[in-house]
């Protein structure tokens, strides 16, 4: 497998810059996407955080997590202690796959096959950023750090992927999705308790 890996590059990319032309050079997998979104942060951050994929306002502004969950990750990252400038924020599926309904691109999930051909970045975009702790925000960061499909109740916490260690945590945008108030509330402090957790393991 790791032959079959590196055989994968052309030019091995030696810089995340390189990186990020070979991604966006070879374009969504599913027609539809504005742009390759690319990882954001310090290039030897301690922390990198994986989301799933870019939503409509990641597609549109090519930033990762700046729509509604990217909005609600940064407010708890602050309040947790963890300063979003400092941390290295990707996600496991570059393009943003959706739904057009009406005037509405409806966000749809990436499939394993999906997760499966972005993964080599994601691994090269590791190695290259050499994190302490690698964050996996869900369940299709963990699918594409582990290969395996895990719920995240039963891994939610430390972790190890490969050589590095790990954490396991809900996306933010689980927590968008939760019917009532009070099971929001409830679920947003048990992720603070993890990004603070995250910011102890990183020090
Ligand atoms: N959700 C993600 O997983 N990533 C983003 O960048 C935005 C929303």
């Amino acid at each position: 497998p790791e032959r079959a890996l590196e055989a994968m590059w052309d030019q091995e990319p030696k810089s995340l810059k390189e990186l990020n032309a070979i991604i966006a050079k070879a374009g969504p997998l599913v027609p539809g996407a504005t742009q390759a979104v690319f990882g954001e942060g310090p290039a030897h951050a301690e922390i990198v955080f994986v989301g799933e994929q870019p939503g409509d306002q990641e597609d549109l502004q090519g930033r990762p997590f700046v729509g509604p969950a990217g909005k609600l990750f940064t407010k708890a990252m602050t309040e947790a202690g963890i300063d979003r400038k400092d941390v290295y924020l990707t996600n496991a599926v570059k393009h943003f796959k959706f739904e057009q309904r009406g005037h509405r691109r409806i966000h749809s999930k990436p499939t394993a096959g999906e997760v499966k051909h972005y993964r080599p970045w994601l691994v090269k975009e590791l190695e290259l950023v050499k994190p302490k702790l690698v964050v996996a925000l869900g369940g299709t960061a963990l699918l594409a750090l582990t290969g395996k499909s895990t719920p995240i109740t039963r891994s939610r916490g430390r972790a190890r992927f490969g050589s590095y260690e790990g954490y396991v945590t809900v996306h933010p945008s689980y927590l968008l999705r939760l019917p009532d108030e009070a099971t929001k509330r409830e679920a947003y402090e048990a992720f603070l308790n993890d990004l603070r957790r995250i910011h102890d393991l990183a020090q």
